[in-house]
């Protein structure tokens, strides 16, 4: 695309036109304006993968891990590679614009998407984030870290008051968005869906123009997330360039009323649009065509990386007796409900369709000479796991035919508008359209044969927008049709989960017809189904199992085999956009396995995925664990190789997990209480407020071990006028390869005027050292940032004068972390004040 002459193009535009171009013209693309030469630029989802266009059968793409699992790396240099090769799944997408980092903050491990983001630590976020944009700019895509500010739950998202203290705001919610920026100043940034300090992000002024545009003097172009436009003058004046999706609801005719009636001054319009155009030609080198084809990519050299970032995510939490690594050579045990399948991504616009999958049990049966044999012991699923990956159509393939109408069923001789063989039975008809189709409101008959492997009583469950009946053999089974009650399933425009059940016999094959009407077919979403598109469908189904009688075959197994993995954790039913967690807990019967296995044969490996913490009441007894999070394509490869020592484990939790969901600072005010959220713990979020109060962890934030061994001396510290550089020995003590990650910490001086935080992150670096082998690390950072908090009364930065204390961690040995600190201190001559990126 020819980069245009921004000037000449806000000239020429007449006012409709730049009108236009301040709203997306659907749900992934803006505006073009043929005649001047500006063209539709196409945005696509999101962190950890590129989905194209299309969330009902999309192109597919690969999956990196959540950004949990991507935040326990702690590695810039991988974190940029993975930005790199965003970039180009994004050209292989056709996508101008990623709508990518999410940088918000777990301020509790209920958030709902808690998983999209990378910790509760704004330098190691920022940090990660800032790598990632710099990688995906180098492929001249945009990068759009998002949702700027205060999304930091589900609950109510569109609708909540984010109530926080100015000091809170800047130090741990805008910190991840301006170390990013002044890193990579992104092109493009998307604001929250819901309200800060009363006033929704998205129309704003104090946060995007005061903050973002005036002090952190950001040009870029600000969009709206999807339907998270509240206004039209408000949003346009506070700074809002861009409405998404299209078609507008709040621009358009109403802008142009707006405009002519001196609601929005011609100059504020210009410099909507002029943003809107910059944007364009920051995109112009990505040779990107307008509305490309979608193309896969799903080379050699990127399946490489996607298992390198799987492997590097994991987290070594506890090797005691060296249970870890595994022997290839000796049978194993693999046991739990997410052995088999693969739990790659969490739920809602983050997930993707990827190229392939690996899941647990095929990583570690690739490795084995010997005998690996399975027991499920208990499911881990929230709702039954979909139907269509274990059905086949007629003609053998996996997946079933999929047949729209436009009439319903009733009607005889009725013609097939529409066929497809699909294999995801659980999906968003979103973006589902064909020119056969002509209305709303369509039917759709989906049909494949399942033949079950044991005999006994399967459930099977639908879930709709719109309505849905399910048959096996010709037998109602459930209907979803009729009293539809709404659930929390399809970004809670779904009805709840409807059941029903029928006993099934081991090899033979039945025939299952699931009849589906769209959207307005139902009444569970009152009409609202149509921000999503014309409805959605899932139809799922799993045998009923006795968990007893499933334990006690899972136990036996354990207790015959020398080696034994546990796979539990979440899915992205439990961990989704569109709502949060009820609890901290596994899935219900997780402990109980885990706990039983572990007492029949304690040198058991527990591996558990999950985006965010889980309570684990079996920590104790457990001699061996793993963090595994969601991770994307290449996630069984990546456990494996970490198992049997491929891959030696490096990386450090990104949050603090808590013992209980009580000990969580924002356990009294995580939720929408009557519109509002109060950010009650102030700045002493996460392991700033755990360190504080002392309250113990289960694992706190840094932790990870290796199978090789660290040591950290010579610690210096040369303090050079705004430079603070802080340099380590480091030393792998041990007989294996591996990498360690330096911690910097700055802890606050005695004479500071406030109460803060024990310890704060300030700089890390990751070092890989081959046995033996020793290292200067070399930690530089900014001595106003590494010691400033936020002055309420003075609106800016302080860097008080004072003695400041340094802390650098890394790995321990075993012991405990305050043993194997080294501390020193740095002193600020002058109290100075700042503000600012
Ligand atoms: C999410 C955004 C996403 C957008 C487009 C919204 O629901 O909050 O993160 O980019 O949808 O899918």
């Amino acid at each position: 695309m020819a980069v245009i002459d921004v000037e000449k193009v806000i000239s020429e535009l007449k006012t409709g036109e730049k009108v236009d171009l301040t709203a997306g013209t659907d749900f992934w693309h803006t505006a073009a304006i043929p005649r001047l030469g500006v063209p539709a630029l196409r945005t696509s989802d999101g962190p950890n993968g590129v989905r194209g266009t299309r969330f009902f059968n999309g192109v597919p793409a690969a999956c990196f891990p959540c950004a949990t699992g991507l935040g326990a790396t702690w590695d810039t240099e991988l974190l940029h590679k993975v930005g790199k090769l965003l970039g180009e799944e994004c050209k292989a997408k056709g996508a101008h614009v990623l709508l990518g980092p999410t940088i918000n903050i777990q301020r509790s491990p209920l958030g709902g998407r808690g998983f999209e983001s990378y910790s509760e630590d704004g330098v190691l976020s920022g940090t990660l984030a800032g790598q990632y944009c710099l990688g995906v700019m180098e492929e001249d895509i945009v990068p759009t870290p998002k949702h700027f500010v205060c999304n930091d739950q589900e609950h109510e998202r569109m609708g909540v008051n984010s109530i926080v203290t100015q000091r809170a705001l800047r130090e741990i919610y805008l910190k991840p968005f301006q170390i990013a920026l002044k890193m990579s100043n992104a092109g493009a940034i998307m604001t929250a869906y819901n309200k800060v300090n009363g006033t929704h992000v998205s129309e704003n002024k104090w946060i995007i123009d005061d903050i973002l545009r005036k002090e952190w003097k950001w040009n870029g172009l600000l969009m709206s997330d999807w339907f998270g436009v509240y206004s039209t003058s408000d949003a346009i004046n506070a700074g809002l360039d861009l409405e998404m999706p299209g078609p507008t609801r709040w621009r358009g005719g109403a802008l142009q009323h707006a405009a002519a009636n001196h609601k929005v001054a011609p100059h504020v319009l210009d410099e909507r649009v002029r943003n809107v155009l910059n944007l364009v030609n920051l995109t112009s080198k990505s040779g990107i065509p307008e509305n490309a084809e979608e193309k896969e990519l799903n080379r050699p050299q990127d399946q490489a990386l996607l298992r390198r970032a799987a492997a590097e995510s994991i987290v070594l939490m506890k090797n005691e007796n060296n249970v870890l690594p595994f022997d290839k050579n000796k049978s194993i045990a693999v046991i739990g409900p997410n052995a088999k399948i693969t739990t790659y991504c969490g739920g809602g616009s983050a997930a993707v369709r990827p190229y392939y999958l690996v899941s647990p049990f095929e990583g570690v049966s690739s490795k084995v000479t010997a005998e690996v044999a399975f027991a499920q012991g208990v499911y881990g699923h929230k709702e039954l796991p979909t139907l269509g990956p274990l059905l086949k159509t007629p003609d053998g393939k996996p997946g079933y035919i999929f047949r729209a109408y436009n009439d319903p069923p009733s009607v005889e001789g009725r013609k097939v508008a529409d066929e497809l063989h699909l294999d995801n039975s659980g999906t968003l008809l979103m973006d589902y359209s064909h020119p056969n189709i002509k209305s709303q409101t369509f039917y759709v008959d989906m049909e494949g044969t399942f033949t079950p492997d044991e005999s006994g009583t399967y459930d099977f469950s639908v879930t709709v927008v719109g309505t849905g009946k399910l048959f096996i053999d010709g037998e109602l089974v459930v209907d979803n049709s009729k009293n539809q009650k709404r659930g929390t399933a399809f970004f809670s425009m779904g009805t709840v989960e409807v059941f029903g059940s029928k006993d099934l016999n081991a090899g033979q094959t039945y025939k299952v017809f699931f009849q589906f009407g769209s959207g307005p077919t139902g009444d569970a979403a009152n009409g609202s189904h149509e921000l999503f598109g014309p409805g959605a469908f899932r139809f799922s189904g799993c045998k009923r199992r006795d968990e007893e009688e499933s334990i006690a075959q899972a136990v036996e197994l354990a207790s015959k085999h020398d080696q034994v993995v546990i796979f539990a954790g979440l899915n992205n039913d439990w961990e989704s956009e569109g709502y949060d967690r009820e609890n901290m807990d596994l899935p219900p019967g997780s402990d109980e396995l885990i706990s039983r296995v572990i007492a029949a044969n304690p040198k058991t490996a527990v591996v558990i995925q999950s985006g965010t913490p889980v309570t684990m009441p079996w920590a104790n007894d457990a001699q061996a664990l793993l963090q595994a999070w969601y991770g994307g394509n290449e996630a069984g490869n990546g456990i494996a190789d970490v198992l049997f020592g491929d891959v030696n484990p490096s990386g450090k939790l990104p949050l603090s997990f808590p013992i209980r969901l009580q000990d969580n600072p924002s356990y009294l005010n995580f939720r929408s209480e009557r519109g509002r959220a109060l950010y009650g713990e102030d700045v002493y979020v996460g392991y700033r407020y755990y360190d504080k109060t002392q309250t113990p962890v289960l694992f706190p934030f840094g932790h990870g071990l290796s199978y090789t061994t660290f040591s950290r001396s010579g610690l210096q510290i040369a303090s050079d006028g705004d430079k603070l550089t802080v340099s380590v020995t480091v030393k792998n003590t041990g007989d294996r390869a591996g990498s360690e990650v330096v911690q910097l910490y700055v802890t606050p001086a005695p004479t500071n005027s406030i109460n803060r935080p024990p310890r704060e992150l300030k700089g890390f670096q990751k070092v890989h050292l081959g046995p033996g082998q020793s290292a200067e690390v070399k930690i530089e950072v900014d001595k106003k940032e590494a010691t400033s908090f936020w002055d309420e009364i003075r609106g800016a930065w302080i860097s008080e004068k004072g003695v400041y204390g340094v802390l650098v961690q890394g790995t321990t040995a075993g012991g405990k972390a305050e043993d194997e600190n080294l501390k020193g201190n740095f002193e600020v001559a002058e109290t100075t004040y700042w503000n600012g990126l």
